[in-house]
């Protein structure tokens, strides 16, 4: 493997290599703890945290389209208090950066999960403001400049020093307005792409597919809207970037690099392989090392524009 220097800073927080894995697709760790050990990834988020216990919503919650999936799981979780007392010291075990994702209904519910889990000592907590597949909160907060400040000022007025990434959704017509919210409200960074709202029909029995009628698309389809996406933002915004959208490969995670993201996230393509996020690494060292870089931070906004 070519000598280039991996880690990279995000907000503060150093990543021992810029691969991290989404939440909600790498569940808490357990069963992918079964292929390799975890302090291979430059960190963890974790699946998606409620202030209480979620079942999440009925099935069919899961559905195949021709370049991705569609998904309406709607944030099945334990609750924050589960996760503190029984994920985190299992994630804890490994030697990588544990990233709590978490969602509310109220302000104040994202507030009381950012003091426990900074209490509890993880290395930054996911503001997921985009979630599409829950009614209260959620997405309501993702698309309005206004809520998204509020949301971002609760958590961070809450997380004492434990940085906040704020999640922004890809479901509105400028991703900059909510990024610029966010960032003058204090978020210390921000993650994008969640997924695009979606639909699939059954032409046979003539009813969407999925149980909640819409879902969230993710996996290769949706690269180009996150590149384009994170490409405004690096633009609109002074503070870093975890780009995330369809990585299945190094020179997708490089485009997303390349077009402003500090570091990256694999999400839906840990599901046909779990090894993605160690081959993404080791591709993004190969990419960085031809064109002469001795960091891969270095790949980071450097698109030539037209
Ligand atoms: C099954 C599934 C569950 C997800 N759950 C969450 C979640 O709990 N919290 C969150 O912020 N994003 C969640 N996401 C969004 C991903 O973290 C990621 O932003 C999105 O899927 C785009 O990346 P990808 O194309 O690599 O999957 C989920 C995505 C999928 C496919």
């Amino acid at each position: 493997m070519p000598d280039v220097n991996l880690s990279v800073n995000l907000a503060g927080v150093t990543l021992k290599n810029p691969v991290v894995v989404a939440s909600g697709t790498f569940g808490f760790g357990r069963e992918y703890s079964q292929f390799y050990d975890l302090g291979e990834l430059g960190g963890i988020c974790a699946k998606g945290l409620t202030l209480h216990p979620r079942e999440g919503n009925p099935a069919p919650r899961i559905a195949e389209t021709p370049m991705g999936i569609l998904n309406s799981v709607g944030l099945q979780n334990p609750g924050v208090d589960a996760f503190i007392g029984e994920e985190l010291p299992f994630l804890r075990r490994f030697d990588t950066k544990v990233i709590a994702n978490i969602s509310g209904n109220t302000p104040e519910e994202y507030g009381i999960m950012c003091e426990k889990l900074s209490a509890a000592g993880v290395d930054m907590i996911e503001v997921n403001i985009s979630c599409p597949n829950v009614k209260a909160g959620g997405l309501a907060y993702g698309t309005r400049p206004k809520l998204a400040a509020e949301v971002t000022e609760v958590a961070k007025r809450h997380a004492g020093s434990t940085p906040v990434m704020v999640k922004l959704s890809p479901n509105v017509t400028d991703i900059t307005e909510i990024a610029r919210a966010a960032a003058d409200a204090g978020a210390d960074a921000l993650s994008l792409i969640n997924t695009i709202r979606g639909m699939r029909i059954d032409v046979n029995t003539r009813r969407p597919v999925l149980k909640m009628n819409t879902g969230g698309l993710s996996g290769p389809a949706v690269l180009p809207v996150a590149v384009r996406m994170v490409w405004e933002v690096a633009q609109a915004v002074d503070i870093p970037i975890l780009g995330m959208g369809g990585v299945a490969k190094g020179e997708d995670a490089a485009q997303l690099m390349l077009a402003g993201a500090s570091a990256v996230a694999v999400g839906t393509a840990l599901f046909a392989d779990p090894f993605t996020p160690l081959k993404v690494r080791d591709s993004l060292a190969e990419i960085a090392g031809k064109q002469g870089l001795s960091a891969v931070s270095g790949l980071t906004g450097g698109v030539k524009p037209w």
